[in-house]
Formats: C-alpha cells, structure tokens, sequence
C-alpha cells in the first residue's frame, strides 16, 4: 500500500532496527524496515523523504559484511547512518573509519560542538547510549563534527555538501533520554515530514495485507482474551468478515467472568464466528493429583493442543492459522526482520500451537511493539478491558494454585483475584503496574474468627512493575490499598484467614510462583 510518506530503514542486522522504525512512526511517520542490499531504483520507487541506515554487529573492514547500494546517495534525500550505519555512510563518501582503541559500550557524555539541525534542541551536555566496536576517527574536509564524547570525536557528524547525517550513538533507545530530538530533527527539520501518519493508517494496510495474503480462504485464530490474540481477532474479522471463525479454549483455570467478557465482547458486540469449547472436566480431570509445576504447564498445553485440533479440524476450506506474535517474539525466536521463516515462539509459552497442524500463518503484528499493539486495539473499538489487560499465562490459574488443583481451590482463588483487581481498579492503579494478581498457597494456617480457631488458606498478593516482563520490580502498592485487599478477601473468602504481600522482584524470583 502506497504511503504518503515513508522512511524506509536499510537493516543492516541491528539488535534495535525495529526500535529505530518504531521511534519513527511514533512521531507520526510511517516507517518500515528494508533489505540492507535494496537496489537504489527500488528504493526510490517507495519516495522516501528520508533513508535511515541502522547499526548492525558487523565492521565495515569485515569480509562479508553488509553492504548498501552506493546509489542510494543519489536519490537527493537525506539520509541518517546509526552506528553501523553511520560508519558505512562516511567510508562511501570518502572518511576513514578505525577500530575504536576504547571499545565504547553504555553511556557517555555527548557534549553538541555545532548550531546544526540535526542537534539543535539538545542540551550542550546529554547522556548517550553507545554500543560499537568500531568508530570514525578521521574525516575527511568533506565532513563536520557536530558532537562528541570524551573518546569520540565524531559522535555525531555530517557531510558539507551532502544531505547525510551519521550518529554513532543510538538515538533510539531509552538510555539516549534525548534521542527523541534526533529523530524529530531528522524527520521534520531535515526531511521536510508533514507527520500525517497514525495507527489508524496501519490499520488500513494490514487490513489490505490481510486480504491479499488469505484471498477466499477461512482463517482460524485461537483466541484467549488477551491483548494480542484479541487485537488479531479484530482486525482479521475488520479485513474478512465471516471467513475468520475464533476458537476460544475455556480451560477451566480462567479468572472470574473472562469467559462471558470473551464472549459478549467477539461474539456479541463485533458479530465474530466464536467457537466456544468447554474444556473444564478435560483438564481438571487430566490435572488430578499432579502438583509439579512443569508437569502441570505440559498436562495444560497438551490438552489445549488437542482441543485445537479438535475443533479446527470440523472447520472446512480452513488454510491459514492468524496468530498475534508481535516483534519481541521474532527476535526472541530467532529471526530477523522481513521476510523470515516465521516461527511460533513456544518455549513457555504454553498456548502455542505446533506447527504440524499444517495451516500457514497469518501474523498482522509482527512489525509491532506492545504498546502499539494496544493502540492499535483502541483504534479498532476493542474495549479498554481488553486493550489494556495484564498479561495472564497461558496455563492459568492452576500455576496460581501453589500444588494440585481442585475445584474448591479454584473458587477461593477466583474469588479472591477478583478482588485485589476490583481494589486495583477503583485505587486507579491498574494501569500503573504490568500485572497483579492473587495466589493461592498449599498451606493452613491459624487464625481466629469471632470466638472460634481457624485453621484455613492463605492467599498471597503479586504485583509488579515491568517493561517487557524479563526484568521485574515489586509494585510499591500504599498499604491502605493493601489493607482492603486483605480485609475483603478475609471477609469475603471462605477458606482463606491470611494474605501476605509478595515483596520479591525478578530476578530472582519469577512473576509467576510456578
Ligand atoms: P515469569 O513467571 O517467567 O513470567 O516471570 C513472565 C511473564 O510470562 C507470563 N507467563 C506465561 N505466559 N505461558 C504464557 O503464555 C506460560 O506458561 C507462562 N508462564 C509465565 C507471566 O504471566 C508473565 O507475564
């Protein structure tokens, strides 16, 4: 789909091309990543008001290494080399790149030596995030320096005469807090952008993707309730209607009321094909007695497997499999951008489906972070309950039900996550932490309740504050939020006469207690 305007990205294997074309879109243009080797004529067909070139691992000494069309230069649009990239730009046209004496990986002190557009807005003195063997040393007359750190002269620079611009820091990540201007520089001072771009448009050409890719044929998605798997289900059934039919695995370890919100919200209010199977005695029954946690997480994605299978094999002429892998996932399975074999992440992520089922996949959202997917959920009308969800694993509850699980203990832990959310909602703290949740634990302990002893469950209290989920902080909830929690589940909860608050962060400790 033609864009109005468009930066394309010459990926030259960097950890964050995906990174740098996600800064760009964010500032309102539309952005996406290109083989580093793309012929000049073909890039100039797309009208770029701009080319970034991204860094990558490689020295441009090194054999083999990627290369761009040197053509691209002469399209007469500006062009912006990050690390890597900055470093073949400048060895093109003329400069000398050195092996660095001091490798420079993490932060350095950036100190702006010239009034150029490309730094203007920045501070005098910034922190930027380096990462890069190699750096340009010498340069010819042909180039100025615009910035530099105490072991880089170069830092930033640019051509006298050439409408090319290098960085040798990364402008993109959160360790350049100011990296923002960069880009804004670049896009709108340099490039001339007129920022027209918004999810809306995304929408749109995923929608024509969509199309063009399954034609007549049925696409099934598995659908589980949550962001992603949500987000897909809404904008396949945007591009094809009823040829898309959803199947949602009601697995027995869901939270409270998540099947009838799956249900009113796809099947109700957006008029979706959903098959429901009821897999409750299935599971609860293949779950007897087993109380080791990776057990457990095989019993569950072993039965969800068959149930799958089950249901997408009554669905006739179905040839494509929709799933919502977002780009974490591809770089965490292990392929780069465009054009890679896709791959279906399933280390722990129980609720994947193998790929002996033999559909070809569908994945609209592979080029997306997160919190775009989310945006791109709110453009499509889902509901904040849905867009903005906590992340809920695919084995559910039962690894929230510390040993074996039971019917009985399924209801008090229910019962009780429902209320640490209903408190997080109405303390307005739901969108402030990355997930929360209640656990339920394998021991009694002593309490007394009116005159009597008690000897009942203990219920413990998650709650953390995270970015990707790798990494994760205890959330520091105010205890008076705390205290109600407690007092309504002691009260509320048969069964349970203690909660205690978990104050672990990861690592060591996991999100999940199994
Ligand atoms: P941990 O417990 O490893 O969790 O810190 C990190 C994130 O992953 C989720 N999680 C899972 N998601 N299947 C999933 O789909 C699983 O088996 C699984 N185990 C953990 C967890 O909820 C958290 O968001």
């Amino acid at each position: 789909m033609p864009h109005d305007e468009i930066i394309p990205i010459l990926d030259f294997g960097a950890q964050y091309a995906q990174l740098i074309a996600r800064r760009v879109r964010e500032k309102g243009v539309y952005s996406e990543l290109v083989r580093p080797d793309i012929p000049a004529g073909e890039l100039q067909k797309l009208k770029p008001k701009g080319i970034i070139l991204s860094g990558g691992p490689s020295s441009v000494y090194e054999a083999g290494a990627p290369r761009c069309d040197p053509g691209i230069f002469d399209i007469g649009v500006p062009i912006l080399g990050i690390c890597y990239g900055m470093q073949l730009g400048c060895q093109i046209l003329g400069g000398q790149v050195k092996s660095a004496k001091a490798r420079e990986f993490g932060r350095a002190r950036l100190h702006v030596v010239a009034d150029d557009a490309l730094v203007r807005g920045l501070p005098e003195e910034t922190t930027v995030w380096m990462s890069h063997g190699d750096q340009v040393q010498e340069l010819t007359a042909d180039f100025v320096a615009l910035a530099s750190t105490p072991t880089c002269q170069y830092a930033a620079a640019r051509h006298v005469s050439r409408p090319f611009y290098g960085v040798q820091f990364h402008p993109e990540v959160t360790h350049t807090p100011r990296g923002e201007q960069i880009f804004q520089n670049f896009l709108y001072d340099i490039c001339k952008c007129s920022g027209t771009w918004t999810m809306g448009n995304f929408v749109e050409q995923a929608v024509a993707g969509v199309r063009k890719q399954v034609g007549n044929a049925k696409v099934i998605c598995g659908l589980s309730g949550g962001v992603d798997s949500s987000v897909v289900a809404a904008l396949l059934h945007q591009a094809i209607g009823d040829q898309l039919i959803c199947i949602f695995v009601d697995n027995g370890l869901l939270r409270k009321n998540e099947r009838q919100l799956v249900e009113s919200t796809f099947r109700d209010h957006f008029k979706i094909n959903l098959i429901t199977l009821d897999g409750t005695t299935q599971f609860l029954s293949a779950l007897d007695g087993v109380t080791e946690p990776q057990q457990k997480r095989k019993i569950i994605g072993r039965e969800f497997i068959e149930s799958f299978k089950g249901a997408a094999k009554s669905i006739k002429d179905a040839r494509f499999l929709a799933q919502g892998t977002l780009y974490p996932d591809v770089i965490e399975s292990g392929h780069g951008h465009a054009g890679a074999t896709a791959n279906i992440k399933l280390h722990h992520n129980v609720g994947g489906l193998p790929a002996e089922l033999g559909f070809e996949l569908v994945e609209p959202l592979r080029d997306l972070f997160k919190d775009e997917v989310r945006k791109v959920g709110e453009t499509l009308g889902l509901p904040e309950s849905i867009v903005w969800r906590h992340p809920f694993p695919g084995p559910g509850l039962a690894v929230r039900i510390i040993g074996a699980v039971t019917p009985e203990k399924l209801r008090v832990l229910r019962d009780a996550d429902e209320i640490v959310l209903e408190e997080l909602v109405s303390a307005n703290l739901y969108r402030k932490t990355a997930q929360v949740f209640a656990v339920l634990l394998p021991i009694g302990t002593v309490g007394v309740m009116g005159d009597a002893r008690s000897y009942d469950g203990v219920i413990a209290i998650r709650a953390v504050e995270s970015q990707d989920f790798m990494t994760a902080d205890w959330a520091r909830i105010p205890f008076d939020v705390l205290a109600e929690m407690s007092n309504r589940i002691i009260n509320e909860v048969r069964g349970v006469n203690r909660v205690v608050y978990d104050i672990s962060s990861k690592p060591p400790a996991t999100i999940e207690w199994e």
